[in-house]
């Protein structure tokens, strides 16, 4: 299974010295764009609570617009509202949602837990419909939480 031959190399990057954590945050998400074939952008947000609001701090793919997203707004925003996973099969059922690119098709949203507590987000967009099963939303939970280790 990909995802089992991708958790060592996410660690090696998260355990590096080198590297600033927002750099590491890019390189987790070029590693996971180039490796699955349907993660055709991959990005976190953190929350800034004052502003409700989100933030992209580290992406791969087409640049975006979307870079400040408020809470509520688009399937991002509603995550960082309501704590939970978030897997969208067909974006255009979607009322409340964010068009970054019209080659978009799925999504999926897991929310970044620190001590318990919604720190922000990776966003996943595909260009193939119903990309995302709960094998995803696993190994993506599982990302979080190593990220979140370093945040
Ligand atoms: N589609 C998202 C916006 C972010 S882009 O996918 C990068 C949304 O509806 O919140």
């Amino acid at each position: 299974m990909i995802f089992d031959t991708l958790k060592p190399k996410i660690e090696n990057i998260l355990d590096s010295s080198q590297r600033s954590v927002f750099e590491k945050m890019t390189q987790v998400c070029e590693t996971l764009q180039g490796s699955l074939p349907t993660y055709n952008w991959v990005g976190f947000y953190l929350a800034n609570e004052a502003e409700r609001a989100l933030h992209l701090k580290a992406f791969a793919g087409e640049p975006t617009a979307h870079t400040v997203i408020p809470f509520g707004k688009g399937i991002c925003g509603q995550v960082a509202e309501n704590d939970a996973n978030f897997v969208v099969s067909d974006v255009k059922a979607q009322d409340n949602y964010i068009s970054c690119s019209i080659n978009v098709k799925a999504e999926i949203v897991i929310p970044l837990f620190k001590n318990g507590i919604n720190i922000g987000q990776i966003d996943v967009d595909s260009h193939t419909p119903n990309a995302f099963t709960n094998k995803d939303e696993r190994f993506l939970e599982w990302v979080n939480s190593k990220v979140a280790s370093l945040l």
